[in-house]
């Protein structure tokens, strides 16, 4: 058997040792108990990946994504890796005196605040996501004049936009849309403008959960991302140009004619803040 030699130490290196494991102890522990509490103060979550749409509430394209494609994170569980966030804003321009000015007329402006209005005022995705997807629905169906039966049946008092449109926080709320739209790199091209993990998709966007699941580095995968990776092959393959509106567009197809003249029938609601 082999006896080893005890170490010597001096009191004072045994202090200082004890001292030091001390030390050590306690900043893990700090470490511990404090960086969830960080974690959780910032919105910073490790794992989830961030995919920021910016559009325009009238551009059809991206009604389509928003009613046909993205809707599809909240059935197939990649929600629960997503941090999805909105920028209802697009290919507006800002004029003198801070004016905004929208591809497709005043409605356009008006449901961009309405919609920008409502992530503000119910924050969470689970509450605000519903109404901008009914909406978005009526836009897909060329009903968006009825867009105020949008609220009741999900429960959201109307008042709450109304007066966030008519008191100005909608304008703030959109000119903060404007800033952060024109600040992207590289600069957006057209609409639906599909940013994940900071690199935007171009007119590939339609393929986004492929990317989602790309970008995902946690360990909690969900089912649907190997589905969508036995398929990738094919998915490459079928990779192709989805529609967009650029900024350019020309506003006069009879498409849009039509939904200038709705905006005529528009409610007196409506009418009554467009004049504000
Ligand atoms: C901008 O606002 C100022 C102050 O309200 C006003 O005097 C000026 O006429 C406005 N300019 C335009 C082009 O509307």
């Amino acid at each position: 058997m082999v006896v080893l030699p005890k170490p010597v130490r001096s009191p004072m290196e045994n202090r200082s040792t004890r001292l030091h494991n001390t030390v050590w102890t306690c900043s893990w522990l700090i470490l511990l108990v404090v960086s969830p509490l960080l974690a959780t103060a910032s919105g910073w979550e490790r794992d989830k990946v961030e995919l920021v749409l910016y559009y325009e509430t009238l551009c059809p394209y991206c009604s389509n994504f928003i009613v046909n494609h993205l809707v599809k994170v909240f059935d197939n569980g990649l929600i629960s890796i997503l941090d999805l966030k909105l920028v209802p804003y697009g290919n507006a321009r800002i004029g003198v005196n801070d004016t905004i000015t929208c591809q497709h007329g005043p409605s356009e402006c008006l449901l961009n605040t309405v919609e920008a209005c409502a992530i503000d005022i119910w924050p969470e995705l689970n509450e605000h996501f519903p109404l901008i997807y009914y909406i978005e629905k009526l836009v897909y169906s060329h009903e968006y004049t009825q867009w105020e039966s949008c609220f009741e049946p999900l429960g959201l008092d109307s008042k709450l936009v109304s007066d966030c449109y008519a008191g100005g926080r909608g304008k703030e709320l959109e000119l903060k849309y404007a800033a952060e739209t024109n600040a992207l790199q590289p600069p957006h091209q057209y609409v639906p403008w599909v940013v994940v993990d900071g690199k935007p998709l171009y007119e590939d966007y339609e393929n986004f959960l492929s990317y989602i699941c790309e970008a995902y580095s946690g360990t909690a995968k969900p089912e649907a991302c190997s589905e969508l990776s036995s398929n990738r092959v094919q998915l490459r393959e079928a990779r192709k140009s989805h529609p967009v509106c650029y900024m350019k567009e020309k506003t006069s197809s009879p498409v849009f004619e039509v939904m200038r003249s709705a905006v005529e029938s528009m409610t007196s609601w409506t009418k009554m803040l467009l004049d504000v």
